[in-house]
């Protein structure tokens, strides 16, 4: 006998679409046929798109920030976020302050994560302090103990690291078959530019977006790829913003190079007119991230590239702050210049709505293509597949029931996260997941968390497909 039978739903895989039942037994997907027979529940899903889980590849929760500033998400309220959003599994970021040995970051992280994600969860390490101890010993521990991934920087005071030691790292990651992410945008002219804004006194959050332009990620975006051609190695770019960087990407990838990129929800509903709020005031605070949203030019770049295989990967780059915080009440002075403004916004639960309603609802993808780029690719990009990312027999029963045609307004009043703003209030959706399904268990229902704080478990990775696996 069956736990769970799925009935009347349509399946949608990264490659087809099949009406059938589904049949899972021991949080496993066990049959999917016409009649898959008797079970313990059953869910009549007619209406319904049955979908893999949501993988949201590129997540911050619980991340020291430093200047008095709280991340608003750990990883009870981030998970539960994502679970209402249609997700099963979330990758957030381990990341090691300098100093720190990478053992002692994870050790850490588990001790914040462990019991208390209502998903499954997988962290990404980030790398700031490559030491000889570092790279020689402890990446390479962590990478054949399952933290297959790590993401590096070439901007941030605390993060940056110079081209010596990027080549350094990507070379371990070559050795260790470990997928690189790369931050993407140069440290120096931001500085640059930010100085010069600053002198000018231009200090208004939307001067976060003029301090670093498109030219600085099209650099910094063409000398990972050159780092990454010398090395061997393949990376994801991650939160492309815009054309000027795709071209890059495009160009890699027509030259046969094992470049993947990201893009996120910011950069097709949001723009830097966003960050002007209500004339140039503080409001706009709640848009500032890094690299900042563009134009409407760049909005039509990055449909291209989600339509034309440019971006492999849509993920929420869910890096939530308190609007109240930002404002630096309790900071002396507050502050004064958008240099001190946090960067990053929430999008973990609006992620799967904002490119289903943009992008299926209104034509400019499939469905197919929503499903790989939300689910499948992450899987297959960071070594979780076949047991998640697709309804198969043998996966993961993790799934998501998603209604086409449920019209909703984004609000923060509907979101489950522990941030006091969404950055998309306002924008009408059409498409909303209605029940999300971890390991054949409900853990979401009709705007409800339903399952339990601790039921995601960790999940150890194996190697990206990306090294031909
Ligand atoms: O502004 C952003 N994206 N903040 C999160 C940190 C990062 O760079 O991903
Ligand atoms: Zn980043
Ligand atoms: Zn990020």
């Amino acid at each position: 006998m069956l736990d769970l039978a799925i009935r009347n739903a349509e399946i949608v895989t990264a490659a087809d679409r099949i009406r059938a039942e589904i049949g899972i037994r021991d949080g496993r997907i066990v049959s999917i046929a016409e009649d898959v027979g008797d079970a313990k529940e059953e869910i009549d899903a007619a209406g319904l798109l049955a979908l893999p889980g949501g993988i949201d590849a590129h997540v911050h929760l619980e991340q020291p920030q430093g200047g008095g500033v709280v991340m608003a998400d750990g990883f009870e309220s981030g998970t539960r976020s994502a679970a209402a959003g249609g997700n099963t599994t979330v990758m957030p970021f381990a990341l090691q302050q300098k100093g720190q040995s990478l053992r002692d970051v994870v050790q850490a992280y588990h001790e914040a994560a462990d019991g208390k994600c209502h998903v499954d969860t997988s962290f990404h390490l980030i790398i700031t302090d490559p030491t000889p101890q570092v790279l020689g010993q402890e990446l390479p521990a962590l990478v054949k103990a399952g933290y297959t991934s790590f993401k590096v920087f070439m901007t941030y005071d605390d993060m940056v690291l110079n081209d010596a030691e990027l080549l350094e790292v990507f070379d371990v990651a070559r050795r260790e078959k470990a997928m690189v992410m790369v931050h993407a945008e140069g440290y120096d002219a931001i500085r640059y530019m930010a100085k010069r804004l600053e002198e000018a006194g231009k200090t208004a959050p939307y001067y976060h977006a003029e301090s670093r332009p498109q030219s600085v990620e099209r650099e910094a975006t063409h000398r990972a790829i050159s780092h990454a051609e010398l090395t061997d190695v393949p990376i994801t770019i991650v939160h492309v913003s815009g054309r000027d960087p795709m071209e890059q990407i495009q160009w890699a990838k027509r030259r046969g190079m094992n470049v993947w990129a990201e893009t996120c929800p910011q950069y097709i509903a949001l723009t830097a007119d966003d960050l002007k709020g209500l004339n140039m005031d503080f409001e706009g605070a709640k848009y500032v991230c890094s690299p900042p949203p563009r134009d409407s030019d760049s909005q039509k770049a990055i449909w291209e590239g989600l339509r034309d295989g440019t971006f492999d990967i849509f993920s929420s780059d869910h890096c939530p702050f308190r609007f109240e915080d930002a404002k630096g009440k309790d900071v002396e002075g507050a502050r004064t210049s958008f240099r001190w403004v946090p960067n990053g916004i929430p999008g973990i639960e609006t992620r799967m709505p904002i490119l289903f309603s943009e992008g299926v609802s209104k034509g400019r993808i499939g469905l197919e293509r929503f499903v790989a780029l939300t689910a499948t690719n992450p899987a297959k990009l960071f070594g979780l597949y076949p047991r998640k990312g697709s309804i198969a027999v043998g996966a993961d029963a993790d799934i998501t029931l998603w209604d086409p045609e449920r019209e909703v307004t984004i609000s923060q009043n509907l979101m489950h996260h522990d941030c006091d703003y969404t950055p998309y209030e306002g924008l009408e959706v059409k498409g909303w997941p209605v029940r999300t399904i971890l390991r054949g268990k409900t853990i979401f229902a009709e705007g409800e968390v339903m399952g339990a704080r601790d039921a995601g478990v960790y999940l150890e990775r194996g190697t990206s497909q990306a090294f031909g696996g």
